[in-house]
């Protein structure tokens, strides 16, 4: 793969669909004016990739932001969830339909499963996942999204997924972040190309704090921050933070100017959070 360059650099699914490297994450963004200029100034420092979901509450906002933006719909990429509520073959095609008028878009460029239905929680938990998972496919044959996939997935959940299915997860976004590596799952993903995606990569400011991160980073001079996001990338993650400050959006996005060493990337897999 050619060397990434900048968050608008794509990198391809199996199908063949190109994700921009870093997206914007929208969780917990804030509401009105101050969501809207958190997302301009994203898509004016050159984010693409924008990533939401029902229950977030932010699809109207992201949907403003990219009409006001004048972004060409080709150049975006846009991301949406169906909620736990929505689960299973009818409600999921409906829950789509919600999101697409919310954002007012007439496709979406990938759609997950927010979260597995799991074991304990409900006694159907793999006919769950199954229905919910035959929306998606019928969506995505249908033409009206671009990429199907999952998020929160273990191992034990996308096996029996992937055994019943017609196509398979084309990506997996998770939790990672320093303290949060998800070896297990991001191997299990690499060997069935499926692409990772890291929600809080920055383990919602906790790893901020790290002072074994604080050395590392300040030999490479970039922040902790970025030392983060770097690594995901180098990790194979598509890292998406999110923030509502205009400096730290632009410092989010500037992650190509350095390599993090084997060496580093090891000792950074290996931080345990306190
Ligand atoms: P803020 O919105 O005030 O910038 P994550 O993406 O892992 O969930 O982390 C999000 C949290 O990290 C938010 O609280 C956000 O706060 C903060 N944050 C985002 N980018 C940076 C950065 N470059 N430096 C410090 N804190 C950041």
């Amino acid at each position: 793969m050619a060397r990434l360059e900048s968050v608008k650099d794509r990198i391809e699914l199996r199908n063949g669909t190109g994700v921009p490297c870093v997206g914007f994450g929208t969780w917990k963004l804030p509401e009105g004016e101050a969501g809207l200029d958190a997302l301009g100034q994203a898509l004016a420092d050159g984010y693409r990739h924008i990533d939401t979901a029902e229950v977030y509450g932010t699809e109207p906002c992201v949907g403003r932001a990219l009409r006001d933006s004048g972004v060409a719909r080709e150049d975006l990429f846009v991301t949406s969830k169906v909620w736990n509520d929505h689960r299973g073959r009818d409600t999921a095609l409906k829950a789509f339909e919600g999101s697409l008028e919310r954002l007012g878009l007439d496709y979406l460029d990938l759609y997950l499963v927010h979260w597995p239905a799991t074991q304990g929680a409900d006694d159907e938990w793999q006919s769950t996942n199954r229905q919910t998972w035959r929306a998606l496919e019928e969506l995505y044959r249908d033409g009206r999204v671009r990429a199907i996939g999952v998020s929160n997935f273990e191992r034990r959940h996308l096996e029996p997924l992937m055994d019943a299915a017609d196509i398979l997860p084309m990506v997996n976004q998770i939790e990672l972040h320093p303290g949060c590596a998800q070896e297990e799952t991001r191997s299990f993903c690499d060997r069935h190309d499926i692409v990772v995606e890291a929600w809080s990569p920055l383990g919602s400011g906790r790893v901020l704090g790290s002072a074994l991160l604080a050395d590392i980073a300040a030999r490479y001079g970039c922040t902790t921050a970025q030392l983060c996001l770097r690594w995901c990338l180098q990790r194979s993650a598509i890292p998406l933070p999110k923030s509502a400050d205009p400096a730290r959006i632009s410092e989010n996005a500037r992650v190509f100017w350095f390599d993090i060493s084997e060496e580093d990337l090891r000792r950074i897999d290996e931080l345990e959070l306190s």
